[in-house]
């Protein structure tokens, strides 16, 4: 469309989305592009609004433990894809995890992000006592798994074993940008059967993708924006994409933190009740990204617990925050950060409101 738009019509756009929490994909496009000075303010007081509505000024902290940096996958796009002879790999014995997750309770957490490569070493059978063992020792706290891609029946395993949430990001809704992004060997059709294994089983379920990730266009964008509203996650991760200096996309412009938090606002007003994180690489790409993505509509942040010899290990992407903090500095640190945002950090479990 090259017509020229009133002053007011991307706002108007905002208000219809607010209220029939759809658009056009034309529409979509325009509020994508919109270029009027105030609209990403407008946007986000929008989804802010909606937010409150349903949580509050909570937002739930997530204890991030990142347990093995070894991958089986190659996705072009990530750092500790299994090809990259230069990432220094680690995993964590059963016992440095289970006393990570002792330690994230004192400070308070109530949620448990166990997150891996696809590491062959880490067993149904191994995953399984990690997840009772969390549990035995934490009964009142959750366990969401985030370790790929699976068969059904190991994820019912870990299900059983008492995790209750799972992220897997679909990292596109379109299968031809999905197979620029990721080798021969891996295949739209088994994430999305994944996708629907995980919420067929009962679990609470995040997806997501990656903003500005190399050969992405707007209508990637609006197609991501489509299977949201169908798969009607309780959970979507957004973070923009952040070159690593060892893969082929090493040269490629990372994403933008605006358009990142349009799409966190954008979400947000889609479905109203979605746990939505301000993820650590839109504080990486913007110092105050985190606060911005909060205030963007944003109600989830994910501090660190690794061991603080491992944090410099996992690295999806260049430049990553928060590599030499204590789990203790980290959770003082974005409890500050949240605060100055006029939101609190809660001692909670933080479960979707429907649970
Ligand atoms: N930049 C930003 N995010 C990345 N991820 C992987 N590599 C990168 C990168 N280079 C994201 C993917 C994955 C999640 C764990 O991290 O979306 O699902
Ligand atoms: Fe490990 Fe993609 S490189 S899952």
């Amino acid at each position: 469309m090259t017509e020229s738009r009133s002053p007011g019509y991307c706002r108007g756009l905002v208000d219809k989305l607010e209220s029939e929490k759809n658009l056009s994909d034309e529409e979509f496009s325009s509020v994508l592009l919109c270029d009027d000075h105030d609209f990403d303010s407008y946007l986000a007081e929008k989804a802010r609004a909606v937010r409150e509505k349903i949580y509050g000024k909570d937002v739930f902290i997530r204890g991030l433990i990142e347990f093995t940096n070894y991958c089986k996958n190659n996705c072009r796009y990530c750092g500790i894809r299994g090809e990259n002879k230069n990432a220094v790999r680690y995993r964590l014995s059963e016992e440095d995890i289970i006393s990570c997750s002792d330690k994230g309770y004192e400070l308070g957490f109530r949620t448990f992000v166990l997150q891996g490569g696809e590491d062959p070493y880490f067993t149904d059978d191994r995953i399984v006592s990690i997840i009772r063992k969390i549990k035995e020792h934490h009964p009142d706290a959750a366990v969401t798994l985030s370790i790929g891609e699976k068969e059904k029946e190991s994820y019912q395993k870990f299900f059983d074993a008492g995790a209750e949430r799972y992220l897997l990001r679909h990292e596109t809704a379109d299968r031809s940008h999905y197979e620029k992004l990721h080798p021969g060997n891996m295949s739209y059709e088994h994430r999305m059967q994944c996708l629907r294994d995980l919420r067929d089983i009962g679990y609470q379920v995040g997806c997501g993708m990656m903003v500005g990730s190399p050969y992405q266009t707007t209508e990637h964008l609006i197609k991501d924006l489509r299977f949201i509203q169908e798969f009607k996650p309780e959970m979507v991760g957004i973070g923009p994409f952040i070159p690593h200096h060892d893969t082929e996309y090493a040269d490629c412009q990372p994403g933008s933190a605006e358009m990142t938090l349009r799409l966190l606002s954008i979400v947000r007003l889609i479905l109203p009740e979605v746990l939505l994180p301000a993820t650590t690489a839109l504080g990486t790409i913007d110092a105050s990204g985190r606060e911005k993505g909060i205030i963007a509509g944003a109600n989830v942040v994910m501090p660190n617990l690794s061991p603080k010899n491992v944090r410099d290990k996992y690295l999806l992407y260049d430049n990553k925050i928060c590599t030499g903090d204590e789990a203790a500095e980290c959770i003082r640190c974005m409890t500050m950060k949240v605060s100055k945002t006029g939101y609190r950090v809660v001692v909670s479990r933080g479960d979707h409101i429907s649970r």
